[in-house]
This record gives C-alpha cells, structure tokens and sequence, in this order.
C-alpha cells in the first residue's frame, strides 16, 4: 500500500514507519520537526518536511491506500497549563487532516488514541466500552479526534481504525525514545544508568496498590506497530474500529525501577516525592477485542524485555 505517515519522525511514529517499510509498503512521512527528528525517519521512506494541514492536501492528491496520523502533541502536563496547543495541533490539524482525505478519497484511517481518554478508571482491566471521562485537555483532545473519526466513517465510508495506547515503552534497533523533555518513567530511570540523572522521584508510595506505587500496563512499542500492521489490513469502509492496546498486567513503579536495576546493573537511587497530580492508581489494559477482532497477540511482554531494548538504544545514543 502507499502510505502516509504522519509524525514519522517522532517515537511511535518512526517504529511504525521502520515496521511499514520492512513489510513492503510505500511509506510517505509527513513531520513538521516540532519534536520529531529528521534522522529517525527510516531509509526507504519518504521524508516530507511540513505542517500537517497545509502539506496533507497536497500530498494527499497524488493517491495513497492509507494515513497512519501519529503527529500529536502528548505531554499531559502541558495540556493543562497550554490547552489551545493540544486543540489547535490535535483537534483542529487533524480536523483539516480528515477533510483533505475526504477530498481526495483517501480510504484508510489508522488513528493513535490513548488510554488518557478514559480518565480515573471505575473498573480494571479497562474494556473498549468504558466510560470516556478525560482528565486532562491531552485525553479530551483524543477522545474528541476518536469522535470525528467516527462521524466520518459513518458518513463517508473512512475504513478507520482508532488504536488506544497504554503505556509505550522500549525500542526498534535505532527508533526509540528521545523527547526534549522526558515525562516518562522508563526513559527517566535510565537516564540515571546513564549516569545523566542523580535518581529517579516515585511519585507517592501510599497508593491502594500492593507495594503502594502506581500500577501501569507496559506495552513493548514493536507489539504497538503490528497492530497498526493489523489494523490497515482489517480496516473497513464505513466501520470504526476502536481497540485498546496494552499487555493486560500491570507493572508497579517499584517494579519498573527493580528491572532496570537488573538489566543495565547500576543501582539506580530511588527517592520517594509526593504524588503526581492527575496520576490514575492503576491503568491496565482489557486488549481482548484486538485480540478476537484484529488477531493481535503482544509477545515482547515481559518488563525485561521492554527495557533492555530502550538501554540497547539510549546507549547508542551516548557520547563515546
Ligand atoms: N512516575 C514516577 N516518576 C517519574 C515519572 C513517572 O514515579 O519520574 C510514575 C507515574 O506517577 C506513573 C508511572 O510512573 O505512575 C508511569 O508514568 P509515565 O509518565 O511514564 O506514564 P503515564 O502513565 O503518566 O502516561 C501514560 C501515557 C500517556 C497517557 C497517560 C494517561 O504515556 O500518554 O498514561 O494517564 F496520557
């Protein structure tokens, strides 16, 4: 198929685009550099450098089989404090995104949504049908965006797909994990490996949760890119498919800092600071409908795994 990738330069969107290119497709990416980086674009792929709503069109117009949309700002913090970054960038792009697929008959939506949508979760696992109570601009962004997406399956036929992330982690050979500024716990832990960090702050260690900190469902990021993989191929005209992707354990942060102790063997200082506000206890995963419907089976699940391969990369990424 010819595909566009939007932020093909970012984490998720570049793995994704590695993983296209790798199963054959033509991969178009589409990334305005705001955070991505021009080197994690994949050999074989196209690279367009732009602002999603004024190059969509254009490109759109030579014919292509498919959008996969990555390109979103995704810091929930910011979100609070700058909301109009996330309905300007998020909604409104992606509102000119959908209307330039429209115009030139674009048939296949792959759409990144996220677990944020859902907010404080009543029940654990989390099914695809639970309530929609986004806490944060990021999450309403997203929820908003799952629901145009809908309206225009509906109206016209977009085959799409919305794919809802739980906690992404480890890498893909040299596509991994580099924000300017890192909010995630993984990256953050092995930061102090890498010796660029003192220690790492556990955001409150008095949660209703067996050791007391919070209860995350890691999802290896190659295991995220099959989906995608799956979802182009089951995607159907008029339907949209919503689908939960996580592991379906969850991982304490306690957890998360003992395995990466183990694997990079630096004994990584922990201290324990006050919770983080808008952190939900316990997200995890009910991923069974992607599972029945799109055949889906994560395999890289184990937390060693996840995080040996983010090492593997920011190693790499070092100064030697
Ligand atoms: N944490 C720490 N210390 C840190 C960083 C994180 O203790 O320095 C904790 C957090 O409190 C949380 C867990 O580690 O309990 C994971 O935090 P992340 O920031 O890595 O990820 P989140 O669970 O906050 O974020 C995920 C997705 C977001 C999504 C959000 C919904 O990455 O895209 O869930 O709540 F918006």
């Amino acid at each position: 198929m010819k595909l566009l990738v939007t932020g093909g330069a970012g984490y998720v969107g570049s793995v994704n685009a590695a993983h296209l290119v790798e199963a054959g497709h033509e991969v178009v990416v589409l990334d305005d550099l705001s955070t991505g980086h021009a080197d994690a674009v994949p050999e074989g792929a196209r690279f367009v450098e732009g602002e999603l709503s004024e190059a969509a069109g254009p490109l759109l117009a030579e014919g292509f089989d498919g959008v996969l949309h990555f390109a979103a700002r995704s810091l929930v913090g910011e979100s609070v404090e700058k909301p109009e970054l996330y309905w300007d960038n998020n909604v409104v792009r992606t509102f000119r995104l959908l209307e330039a697929m429209r115009e030139h008959g674009t048939p296949r939506l792959v759409f990144s949504s996220t677990a944020a949508v859902y907010g404080e979760p009543e029940q654990v696992p989390i099914p695809e049908d639970a309530p929609t109570r986004p806490t944060n601009p990021y999450g309403a962004s997203k929820l908003a965006i799952d629901t145009m997406i809908t309206s225009y399956a509906t109206a016209y036929g977009l085959a799409a797909v919305s794919l809802r992330y739980f906690n992404v982690a480890g890498a893909h050979g040299r596509f991994g994990e580099r924000h300017a500024v890192e909010t995630h716990l993984i990256p953050i832990v092995l930061q102090v490996a890498a010796g660029t960090r003192e220690s790492v702050a556990i955001y409150g260690d008095d949660w209703d949760t067996p050791d007391g900190t919070c209860l995350r469902d890691y999802i290896h990021v190659d295991d995220l890119a099959d989906a995608h993989l799956l979802a182009l191929q089951k995607a159907e005209p008029g339907r949209h498919g919503i689908y939960n992707l996580g592991s379906g354990r969850g991982f304490s942060v306690l957890e998360v800092v003992e395995a990466c102790r183990t694997v990079t063997g630096h004994p990584i200082p922990a201290r324990v600071a006050p919770r983080r506000a808008g952190d939900p206890a316990v997200l995890i995963a009910s991923s069974g409908r992607a599972t029945t419907e799109l055949g889906w089976n994560p395999t890289r699940t184990a937390l060693e795994t996840m995080v040996g391969d983010a090492w593997r990369f920011a190693q790499d990424r070092l100064p030697v």
